[in-house]
């Protein structure tokens, strides 16, 4: 990336809530943006808001659990774009329902592991050609929590900040230039929290988008939203065992 080219990232999951926040401020600050999620229309209305702030809009609409059709889209957006310096792992879903079924338990998998997964390791790829790139995951500051109401989604959120953890390891071991940024939101505003009445210090989709588009800027390992979750999260690791084990929430 040339000094006077602005920073060009992907971000999944832009058609509502945190995504399409980190479009709006990203692009305000001029960067080129590529987005994906399934909904269309509102991937449309997006770059037709944007269409006058600094930083260039590109859309792709796609289900992430399609593998193949993933891989088009970020090789699309990528070439579209010109190029590409970082890549926001955000499109997520999430139930608490103590009856979820199977199939619920295995959407969340598909797309908050597995599509996860898929976007990361393309994501290395091409970084790990390029010579530097910086990969931004979100986790969430249930990857510090197990959940009888949801608790493949506390089990998906332990797996991304883990893997993101290994892959970091493995930039190491392989000397790639690579940043990795882990985001661990508590509760913020968005499709995903609206009908849950289990909230607490709910952070507004805007407030929480500054405080990851600081951290994603000074390329940061780990950042908590807002910062106070970051001490219950240092609570949960310490809760033995024997004691989740009792747990009914
Ligand atoms: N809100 C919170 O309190 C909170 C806290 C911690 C972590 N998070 C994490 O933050 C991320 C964003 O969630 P949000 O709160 O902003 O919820 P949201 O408003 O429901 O946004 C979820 C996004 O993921 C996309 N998505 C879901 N399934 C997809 C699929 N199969 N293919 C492509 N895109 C898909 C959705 O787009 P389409 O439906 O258009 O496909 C949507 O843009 C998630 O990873 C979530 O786990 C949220």
């Amino acid at each position: 990336m040339s000094s006077l080219q602005p920073p060009r990232y992907l971000i999944t999951g832009a058609s509502s809530g945190i995504g399409e926040e980190l479009a709006r401020q990203l692009a305000e600050k001029g960067y080129t943006v590529g987005l994906i999620a399934r909904r269309k229309e509102r991937l449309v209305a997006l770059k037709q808001e944007l269409k006058y702030k600094p930083g260039k809009v590109f859309i792709y609409a796609v289900d992430l659990s399609n593998e193949a059709e993933s891989t088009q889209a970020y090789n699309k957006l990528r070439s579209e774009m010109g190029g590409l310096d970082g890549i926001i792992l955000n499109a997520g879903v999430g139930r608490d329902d103590l009856k979820a079924p199977w199939e619920s338990d295995a959407q969340t998998i598909d797309i908050n592991v597995r599509a996860f997964a898929h976007g990361l390791h393309w994501a290395f790829a091409h970084f790990q050609e390029q010579g530097h790139g910086h990969i931004v995951g979100m986790s969430s500051i249930a990857s510090h929590l197990a959940s009888g109401h949801a608790p493949v989604y506390t089990a998906s959120k332990h797996f991304v900040s883990n893997y993101m953890t290994g892959f970091r390891m493995k930039a190491n071991a392989l000397e790639i230039k690579l940043d990795i940024t882990d985001i661990r939101p508590g509760y913020v505003v968005s499709e995903m929290t609206r009908d849950n009445p289990h909230t607490f210090w709910m952070a507004s989709t805007q407030r929480a988008v500054e405080m990851m588009i600081k951290g994603i800027e000074k390329k940061k390992k780990r950042i908590y939203i807002t910062k106070r979750w970051r001490l219950l999260a240092e609570l949960a690791d310490l809760i033995p065992y024997f004691i989740w084990n009792r747990l009914s929430f």
